[in-house]
């Protein structure tokens, strides 16, 4: 793909919003209301738009390498606080993906450099979640699993957000989800993860409002 494409194709996309509505973009510009919350990896083959079937304006979105959900991270407590206090959106989605390199690189350890420290984040949910996954034999299914397993740590991480924790307490909102999307098929799969259970289980370590303060 050629650099100059990109404008051309901008160009081009930009007269094809404005032959189905002359006031597309005047709309656009008007503000956005999204009630989803996507949260996937920067992975150039997982187009969040795309694999959604989503509009401007309809998913607020950030992306980082494995899809994680570290405490420190300013850039994705900033996204976290602005979509559930200002956009008050409704749904939270972590969404991993097979075949994606960063649980690759988890699984087979070796120094990267500055990327040592992101991926320690899930060396931590393979230790985690050792015993099921030296379980499996085959690599490739044990790769999947860990790519699940992310998604399912990630989510914890979501609701152990004291932002999240606040809007939860105050309007039983967001909701966590769980999904991975398959590069193989193209299908996007639905974890069915119960966050209510799962935080029910650690509760007593981690919400921040608990019973007694209320
Ligand atoms: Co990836």
């Amino acid at each position: 793909m050629k650099f100059k494409k990109i404008f051309e194709n901008n160009e081009k996309w930009v007269a094809e919003k404005l032959a189905l509505d002359p006031q597309y973009f005047e709309n656009l510009s008007k503000g956005q209301s999204p009630e989803f919350l996507y949260i996937g990896c920067s992975d150039s083959r997982v187009t969040a738009e795309d694999l959604m079937g989503v509009k401007p304006g309809e998913v607020f979105i950030h992306r980082n390498i494995a899809n994680l959900v570290i405490s420190t991270d300013n850039n994705l407590n900033a996204v976290v606080q602005f979509a559930v206090e200002h956009l008050k959106v409704k749904h939270i989605i972590v969404c991993g993906h097979y075949e994606c390199g960063g649980i690759k690189a988890a699984l087979h350890p070796s120094d990267m450099g500055q990327l040592n420290s992101w991926l320690q984040t899930l060396r931590d949910v393979y230790r985690i979640h050792r015993a099921e996954l030296d379980k499996i034999k085959k690599d490739h299914l044990r790769f999947d699993r860990l790519v699940e397993l992310n998604v399912l740590e990630q989510c914890i991480n979501i609701i152990k957000i004291d932002h999240v924790q606040k809007a939860l307490h105050k309007t039983g909102f967001p909701t966590v989800h769980g999904w991975v999307f398959d590069v193989r098929t193209g299908k996007l799969i639905d974890l069915g993860l119960n966050m209510d259970q799962e935080f029910s289980k650690i509760r007593s370590i981690y919400d921040l409002n608990p019973p007694e303060n209320k």
